[in-house]
């Protein structure tokens, strides 16, 4: 077990990719903070992190408020005393094309999927340079370098892309690693939505045939956030099967 003794935060961990995140770290022996929208959204992940043995506290927060994530981070040090990691994955997406894509589908995606990655990262960074140790790793998508009908995400996700690189020039020097890390297409909610023809567009462009589960976001995570990664900063990874490259 890689994590053990490591308390590791993982936003919108209560589905999907981030409820993969939360299971891998608990299982290399991380104590996770399971982070979602409502205290109820968080409990399946909680539950299913308890029942296999391991340690987890839910924590309610909407990242596109910043009090309430400076209080998520106060609770994370009530709870626990001090944290290592810092996983930021929640994200929303409203797909349109340009031409009708109202300001108001804009705004929401810029405000959760960028403005919300960029408090997360904000509180962080003020502890963990005086702590002199971690790692941030912020899920981007491979949708940044541009796609139909997701201008709202592929610009937010661009923006995380950004935020990252500057965090890890800014922290190096603290011993702090910021990576990103863009899925290509990933089995959940967020994907399996979709019509059945545009699911069977998107097996076509991955090269190996087939979605990705949320455990293969979560075998990188684990490592990204592991004394193994100490020299590992700056990077944009891709998690797609061959699809983005
Ligand atoms: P999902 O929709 O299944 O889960 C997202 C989670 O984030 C939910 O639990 C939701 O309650 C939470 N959340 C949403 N807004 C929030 C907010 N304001 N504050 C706190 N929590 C919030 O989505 P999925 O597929 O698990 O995506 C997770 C991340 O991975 C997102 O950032 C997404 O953009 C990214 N991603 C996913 C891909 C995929 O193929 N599924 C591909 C590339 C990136």
């Amino acid at each position: 077990m890689k994590l053990v003794d490591k308390v590791c935060i993982v936003t919108g961990a209560g589905r999907g990719l981030g409820q993969g995140i939360a299971l891998k770290l608990a299982k290399e022996g991380a104590k996770v903070v399971v982070a979602d929208i409502t205290e109820e959204a968080t409990e399946d992940t909680v539950r299913m992190i308890k029942e296999a043995g391991g340690e987890a506290t839910g924590v309610a927060v909407n990242i596109a408020d910043y009090d309430q994530v400076q209080a998520m981070f106060a609770k994370v040090l009530e709870v626990y005393g001090d944290y290592d990691a810092i996983v930021n994955n929640a994200g929303i997406n409203r797909d349109r094309m340009i031409h009708k894509m109202s300001v108001e589908e804009w705004q929401v995606v810029i405000d959760v999927d960028l403005t919300g990655t960029f408090y997360c990262v904000q509180e962080a960074v003020k502890y963990l340079r005086e702590k002199g140790s971690g790692s941030i790793v912020n899920i981007a998508s491979g949708s940044w370098l541009g796609n139909l009908g997701q201008a709202n995400y592929a610009a937010a996700k661009a923006g995380v892309v950004g935020l990252t690189k500057t965090a890890a020039r800014e922290l190096a020097i603290k011993g702090v690693t910021c990576n990103a890390i863009c899925p290509g297409f990933i089995k959940t909610d967020m994907t399996t939505s979709m019509p059945e023809a545009a699911w069977d567009r998107m097996m076509a462009k991955i090269p190996m045939g087939y979605a990705g589960e949320p455990e293969d976001v979560g075998n990188l995570v684990a490592f990204l956030v592991s004394d193994e990664a100490r020299y590992i900063t700056a990077e944009v990874i891709n998690v797609g099967g061959g699809m983005i490259v």
